[in-house]
């Protein structure tokens, strides 16, 4: 029995996220989405999870500091003044460098500032909040486990092995808050908490719409590379795979195995497919 609150829980992983937890009455969960009514809607047309009265939707943008702080207040009395795992799966990723090299993307100089900003805007700085916000909740939580949802992207050692040129902006806003994962990491380890990025695989959520020919082509490459690294991949998992791998390596990882502030993988370790 946990409370447990993730970020964006509106779609793709996020969503998952909460049919998996709830599936369990005992736990009591709690989704930040942006839009509140729009969820519910979805969650009241969902014969699976319509019944379940241990889900509870919060509203806040990550960029709005006093929605999130609104959101905890809400929170607390929900949960009894605790929560037990906090984690961050909401992300800003609209594609814009999702099949090109960085070094191509400056062909659009306006485009890449607005777009890297706002990757900041959600990715690290609304994270940073979100901890802020949440941790005294969490400091009175049992588990005390506060989980960064990353990507495999975002490690430089197999960025460097294989190449992998895509993402780098939406990677490097990852990289920093990896970054700030270990910081929390080093501040709050004695207090018992843990501070955790976990990757989720190559998930299919939707994310390369209607690529282009020469997008294909690129995505095909990029295939290539991860069947080479990874020769049992065999494309996009699904989110029901996904998270239960997920929950599985949440409910396992703890501050005494050795993983405050570490960076792995939905695997449990640095394989990243
Ligand atoms: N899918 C993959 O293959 C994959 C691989 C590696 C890592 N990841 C990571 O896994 C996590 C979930 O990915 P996904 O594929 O499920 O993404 P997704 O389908 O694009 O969903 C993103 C979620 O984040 C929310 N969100 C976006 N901007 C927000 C903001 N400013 N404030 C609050 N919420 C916001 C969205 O809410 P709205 O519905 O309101 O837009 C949505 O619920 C992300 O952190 C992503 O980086 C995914």
């Amino acid at each position: 029995m946990s409370t447990i609150l993730i970020t964006g829980t509106s779609r793709g992983l996020g969503y998952e996220f909460l049919r998996q937890y709830s599936a369990t009455p005992e736990n009591t969960v709690l989704g930040i989405v942006r839009n509140k009514a729009v969820t519910a809607e979805k969650i009241a047309s969902d014969p699976e999870l319509s019944n379940r009265t241990n889900i509870h939707l919060l509203e806040a943008d990550l960029t709005n500091y006093a929605a999130l702080k609104k959101a905890s207040e809400d929170a607390a009395p929900i949960t009894g003044g605790k929560l037990d795992i906090l984690i961050a799966n909401a992300a800003y990723l609209d594609g814009f460098d999702a099949y090109d090299a960085v070094g191509k993307l400056g062909a659009d100089p306006d485009e890449l500032t607005k777009y890297f900003r706002q990757l900041f805007e959600v990715n690290v700085i609304g994270n940073v909040h979100l901890f802020n916000i949440f941790l005294p909740l969490i400091l009175a939580g049992h588990d005390k486990k506060v989980i960064a949802i990353s990507t495999g992207f975002a490690d430089p050692v197999f960025t460097n092995e294989w190449d992998i040129e895509p993402g780098a902006l939406y990677a490097s806003s990852k990289a920093a808050m990896n970054m700030l994962v270990a910081k929390y990491s080093a501040q709050y380890k004695k207090d018992g908490v843990l501070f955790l990025s976990i990757c989720p695989g190559m998930v299919e959520t939707s994310h390369y719409k209607n690529p282009t020919e020469e997008q294909k082509a690129q995505l095909g490459g990029l295939m290539q590379k991860f069947q080479q690294y990874a020769p049992r991949f065999s494309g996009p998992s699904t989110p029901e795979k996904s998270i239960a791998s997920l929950r599985k390596t949440i409910a396992d990882v703890s501050i005494e195995k050795g993983h405050g502030g570490d960076f792995i993988s939905h695997l449990g370790g640095k394989r990243w497919l």
